[in-house]
C-alpha cells in the first residue's frame, strides 16, 4: 500500500484522496484553514512521489508559482493521491 509521509506521520495514499485528509486522519499537525484551494495555508513542499499525485489544480497553478526549482509545491487539500506510490511532503 502507498503512503503519504510528513514527518513520522504517516496514512495510506489511497486513490482520489486529498494529501491532506490522509495526514489529518494520520494525526499529522498540518496547518489548513479553508480545505478549498483558497487560503494556501496547506501549502507542503513534496519531498518525494509528485508523479504519485494527479496533476495541479486551477487554484494550485493560480495561488503557486510555477518556479524552476527542484522543489514541487503542492496545496495539501487540492492534491489529490493516484495510490500508485509513496508521497512524502513537509510544511
Ligand atoms: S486549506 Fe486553504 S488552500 Fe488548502
Amino acid at each position: 500500500m502507498a503512503d503519504v509521509t510528513m514527518g513520522k506521520f504517516s496514512g495510506p495514499a489511497e486513490p482520489g484522496r486529498d494529501v491532506l485528509g490522509v495526514l489529518l486522519d494520520a494525526g499529522a499537525p498540518i496547518a489548513y484553514i479553508c480545505m478549498a484551494g483558497s487560503c494556501c495555508t496547506c501549502r507542503v513542499r513534496v519531498i518525494s512521489g509528485a508523479q504519485h499525485l494527479a496533476p495541479k489544480t486551477q487554484a494550485e497553478t493560480f495561488h503557486l508559482p510555477a518556479g524552476g526549482g527542484s522543489v514541487d509545491e503542492r496545496l495539501a487539500c487540492q492534491a489529490v493521491c493516484l495510490g500508485t506510490g509513496d508521497v512524502q511532503v513537509d510544511q
